[in-house]
Parts: structure tokens; C-alpha cells; sequence
């Protein structure tokens, strides 16, 4: 069943092109428009939604994390993410103009599945975003937008993640489409870009992996991994130190780039390993420049530093002790590309340590205890 590979975890990292390929796959008409069958939610109410809130634990609250982003972007509604368990004891402000949506892999997570229920109570609209069919949560939701990344064996999670983002942008885009945003092509451009990712995903498998193993092999002592990351780069920093938290039992955070200065680099010493996500070079703003000087600032503090940027991105290398590049791809979508070497990393280290990757300590595939 694990196709040859050593451990459930590297087989589904394998099976990300098609996780993402499969969960893409039937959503677009020939004339290249979204349809999204599923959301059985009245038209007019998804029009008048004036705010969205992203509800979802661990892995999954990163790939909300993702989902704002896109979904701010494309849609231009406020969009928060929580965590389930948090969600509810605050007294969250929703109602009937709210459209919930809930990640989560399996469906059973109570402290999902319990603030779904008090969103509902509150008179929201929840879209599942799962990949269990008929599973607790899709089946309590208002809609479900299920991912097809098939069964997930090992209990850290990998494809149903990138899975989860591409739902995510397809639930963002097809807003858009919907309430007539004046992004028109920007749509059909992204619908396109969403397609070329399964190949570009492995691209990354074919040729960063081997790099990527390399490295991890080497540092199996390393005692603390920090990851940096700015806008969609950020939840991916997070993602990565969950991964190597999780199977490799070792000390791991993930920090916004930007947060550096205000406290975390009095953290940077010498020898310090500290993964650094690059958005691309071609994006908005001055984000790229601004990660940059980031590297730069940690590497003269001593830190070793493995960076993550996109292919023709030569102004990193100065300060990279290790480059790994993935294929070129609009910013909101990098996260499927820059996550995967992440997610190989935590797995080659933690088989090197000689740790069960499939089966970690203290944890469960689906929390179904709040
Ligand atoms: C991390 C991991 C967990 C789950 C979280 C939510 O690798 O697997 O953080 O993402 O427990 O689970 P689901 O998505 O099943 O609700």
C-alpha cells in the first residue's frame, strides 16, 4: 500500500500533483468557468455574505491561513481565520451574513465540528472543505466542497493540505465569479495557473527532493529549526515547523518575516538552521526585497540559513547557505510549491532519527475529543 516508499507520510507527499490535480479535477466548464456543484447555498445568499471566517485546527488553520489571502484578494470580503477551539469562546460576532467555512481533514475534529454548531446557532452558512465523505462535518455543513486527495494514512498531514489550499482558492475564485467581481481575467488567469501546479508540484519532487534529503540527513542533531515567511509565505513557515514539531520532535517555530526585529532574532545565533520562504521575485509591493534583507540580517547574526525561492531568483544566494528553488507561480498560489520541501525535510529527518514517521507520539490521526 505504500506504493514502495518507506513510510505512508513520503507516499502521500508523493501524491500531491494528483491530490491537487484530482480536487481541481470536473470544476471547470469548457469555457474555462467555474462550477462548483457542490455549493448547494442560494445564490442570493452567497452574494450578500459580508464576511467570511475560516474555522480549523492545526495543519488546517494554515491552509485557512492560505485561504484568506487568496480570498481577500479575490473577493474583497473580510475574511478572519480562527481556531475552532478558540472560535467559540469568544463570543464570535456572526450571523446570517456570515459564510463559515470549516477545513478539516477528516471531518471528525470535535473542536471543528463544535464550532460549526455554534456558528450555525448564530444563523451562518458553513461550507466543509473536507476530505472524509460523509464524515460528521460535511454532513452538519450547509455545503461541502470535498478535496480528493484520497485516504490519509499517516497522521501528519500533507497532501490533504495542499488539497485544502486548492479548495480554498477554487471556493475564493468561484466567489469572485459569483458576486461579478471586476477581476475577470484575473480569474481565468488563476484558473489556469491552478492547472499547470500538479506538474510544477512535481517538478519539486523530481529535483529539489533529493537536495532536500540531503540536507535533513545532515542534521539530524540540530536541536532548534526556525522558519520564516512573509504573507502566504507566513502560514507556510508554520506548516513547516508543525511538520518538524510533529514527526521529528524537535524544537520548531514558525515567525512572519517581518516580526524578526521586534523580538525573534534575539534567537539568531550561531549555526542557528532557519528556513526562509522568498515570495517571488515578480509579485507586488516590495515583499521580495524586503525578505531578502531578512536573510541578510540573520546570516550576519551567524544563523545557516535554507532558503526556499522561486527558479531565476539569483539575489538570494549571497546569503543562502542552501537555495532550493521550486518553479515559478503567482504569489497566492506559491504555498503549494514552497510547502513540499518543507514537508520532505520533516520526514527525511525524522526517518533519520529513527522515528515511526507515520505514527508520532502522543498523537492521533483525528482528534474527536475537544
Ligand atoms: C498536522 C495535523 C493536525 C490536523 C488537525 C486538524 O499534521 O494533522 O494538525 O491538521 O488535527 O485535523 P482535521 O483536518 O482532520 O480536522
Amino acid at each position: 500500500e505504500k506504493d514502495g516508499y518507506p513510510s505512508f507520510m513520503e507516499k502521500e507527499i508523493h501524491d500531491q500533483p494528483a491530490a491537487v490535480g484530482d480536487t481541481l479535477l470536473g470544476r471547470l466548464d469548457e469555457n474555462g468557468r467555474l462550477t462548483l456543484d457542490e455549493i448547494k447555498i442560494d445564490e442570493t445568499v452567497l452574494r450578500s455574505i459580508d464576511k467570511i471566517v475560516v474555522i480549523a485546527c492545526g495543519t488546517a488553520a494554515y491552509a485557512g491561513q492560505v485561504a484568506r489571502y487568496a480570498i481577500e484578494h479575490w473577493c474583497r470580503i473580510p475574511t478572519e481565520v480562527e481556531l475552532a477551539h478558540e472560535f467559540r469562546y469568544r463570543d464570535p460576532i456572526v450571523n446570517e451574513k456570515t459564510l463559515v467555512v470549516a477545513v478539516s481533514q477528516s471531518g471528525e475534529t470535535m473542536d471543528t465540528l463544535m464550532a460549526v454548531r455554534h456558528a450555525q446557532e448564530q444563523g451562518a452558512k458553513v461550507v466543509a472543505i473536507c476530505n472524509t465523505n460523509g464524515s460528521t462535518i460535511p454532513r452538519e455543513a450547509d455545503a461541502v466542497l470535498y478535496t480528493h486527495a484520497g485516504p490519509e494514512i499517516a497522521v501528519a498531514s500533507t497532501k490533504a493540505f495542499l488539497a485544502q489550499i486548492t479548495a480554498a482558492y477554487l471556493l475564493g475564485l468561484y466567489l469572485a465569479q459569483l458576486r461579478g467581481n471586476k477581476f475577470k481575467d484575473e480569474i481565468s488567469t488563476m484558473l489556469a495557473e491552478l492547472e499547470a501546479m500538479p506538474a510544477k508540484i512535481q517538478r519539486v519532487l523530481d529535483e529539489v527532493e533529493p537536495q532536500v534529503k540531503e540536507l535533513a540527513t545532515g542534521m539530524k542533531d540540530a536541536g532548534s529549526v526556525l522558519f520564516l515567511g512573509r504573507h502566504v509565505g507566513f502560514p507556510v513557515a508554520m506548516e513547516g515547523a508543525l511538520k518538524l514539531k510533529e514527526i521529528a520532535y524537535i524544537h520548531a517555530e514558525g515567525f512572519a518575516a517581518g516580526e524578526l526585529k521586534h523580538g525573534p532574532i534575539a534567537l539568531i545565533d550561531q549555526g542557528q538552521p532557519v528556513f526562509v520562504i522568498v515570495p517571488s521575485p515578480n509579485g507586488r509591493d516590495s515583499l521580495h526585497a524586503k525578505v531578502v534583507s531578512n536573510i541578510q540580517e540573520i546570516r550576519a547574526r551567524g544563523a545557516e540559513t535554507i532558503v526556499i525561492a522561486e527558479e531565476g531568483d539569483d539575489a538570494v544566494r549571497e546569503f543562502a547557505n542552501h537555495v532550493f528553488y521550486v518553479p515559478e507561480a503567482p504569489t497566492l498560489l506559491q504555498p503549494l510549491l514552497a510547502t513540499v520541501p518543507l514537508q520532505i525535510f520533516a520526514c527525511e529527518l525524522a526517518g533519520a532519527k529513527g522515528y515511526d514517521v507515520d505514527q508520532p507520539r502522543n498523537l492521533a490521526k483525528s482528534v474527536t475529543v475537544e
